[in-house]
């Protein structure tokens, strides 16, 4: 991957901040949103979305068609993740929400790009080379997966894009398919993307102490009922050092009590870990207090949107039409460099 040149040539450090465009997305899978995508992604969102004049957070429906097969699931999907966002405090009069599919050119530019991207680095893909050792059945989808993410990412000319440390790789791939779509056609049509990381909270710990991901059921959910997120939290796993001993403050629950702590409370928690004498259970029910309260607002907002559905659809049509007045000149100068469709200046067929 293009690491050693990075510097130099990223547009996004040419740029004030403020004019540099965020972009990120969400895959429509049905999961509740759990606390990593929350600390990982949504909070960077929001954050962002005060930061630059433009940041787009699209759901990506299309994204999700390798893993659903069933239409009126993808729309439920889709509406909740659009719920997500809008509880979260993603604000549609600050950033552009949109549906993926709501822009079809997206799957134009997919295949402008698929015909520049070499097989070797797709087939370098985490996500790819984990489903190939689990002997999994893959999909042409799968494997170009990363091909439709550099879309999403180009069309608009995003520079920055944030999302957990996951996604790196693919953000590495939009930014080597832009660059050779650029110099194979001679043309600067394309934006190199960054990807956006928050170290502190780029891995949040699951109940097990692995990352925190539906895939290893492992999470604690932002909005499921008290009696569901105590469970999971009651799960979460500690060692076995007696109450009266001090403990490690190097372990999962520590780690996830610190999401919803000032400095200044880490600090006298730790405190009272190393002096021994505080038990885990304590640890365990402060926090589920913290997260309900901290999530208690969202609760509220989202409920309030889910009542509301008209006014959720007419936000994401406002939100595609604003998102197509930005990928349509990429496009279109993307067609141009390519030679496809008439010359420019000769007016639609
Ligand atoms: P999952 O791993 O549960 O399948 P997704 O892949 O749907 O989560 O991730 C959605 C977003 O949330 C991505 O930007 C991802 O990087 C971020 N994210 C997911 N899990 C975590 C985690 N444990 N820590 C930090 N960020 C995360
Ligand atoms: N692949 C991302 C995920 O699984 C979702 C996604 C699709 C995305 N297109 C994107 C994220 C473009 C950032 C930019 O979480």
């Amino acid at each position: 991957m293009s690491k050693t040149k990075k510097k130099a040539e990223a547009p996004a450090e040419r740029l004030p901040k403020r004019e540099q465009i965020v972009l990120s997305g969400t895959k429509p899978t049905g999961e509740n949103l759990h606390l990593g995508n929350y600390f990982g992604a949504l909070r960077q969102f929001v954050e962002l979305q005060e930061e630059h004049d433009s940041a787009l957070y699209f759901i990506a429906d299309y994204h999700s068609m390798t893993s659903i097969r069933n239409g009126p699931e993808r729309r439920r999907n889709t509406e909740s993740v659009a719920l997500d966002y809008l509880a979260a405090g993603l604000d549609p009069d600050r950033a552009i929400l949109f549906r993926q599919s709501d822009l079809p050119e997206v799957a134009e530019l997919t295949w402008i790009l698929t015909s520049i991207t070499p097989m070797g680095m797709l087939e370098r893909a985490h996500a790819y080379k984990a489903a190939m050792d689990k002997g999994e059945d893959i999909d042409h989808g799968l494997f170009t997966y990363p091909v439709l993410m550099a879309a999403d990412i180009l069309l608009y000319g995003s520079h920055l894009v944030p999302v957990g440390r996951d996604q790196k790789q693919h953000i590495e791939m939009a930014r080597d398919m832009a660059q050779r779509f650029n110099r194979l056609y001679e043309c600067e049509a394309l934006v190199l993307p960054e990807p956006h990381i928050l170290e502190d909270t780029a891995v949040v710990p699951g109940t097990d102490g692995r990352k925190m991901s539906k895939s290893y059921a492992n999470t604690i959910s932002m909005f499921a009922a008290r009696g569901k997120v105590k469970k999971a939290i009651m799960g979460i796993v500690t060692d076995s050092t007696p109450v009266e001993d001090p403990k490690d403050t190097n372990q999962a629950v520590f780690e996830l009590w610190s999401l919803f702590a000032t400095p200044d409370e880490r600090a006298e928690l730790f405190a009272r870990a190393a002096a021994g004498g505080l038990g885990y259970g304590d640890v365990k029910k402060d926090l589920l207090g913290r997260l309900m309260d901290y999530f208690e607002p969202m609760r509220v907002r989202r409920a309030e949107f889910e009542g509301n559905p008209q006014a959720v659809e007419e936000i994401l049509r406002g939100g595609a039409q604003r998102a197509r007045t930005l990928a349509m000149p990429i496009l279109e100068a993307c067609r141009e460099a390519a030679g496809l469709g008439v010359p420019r200046g000769a007016g639609r067929p």
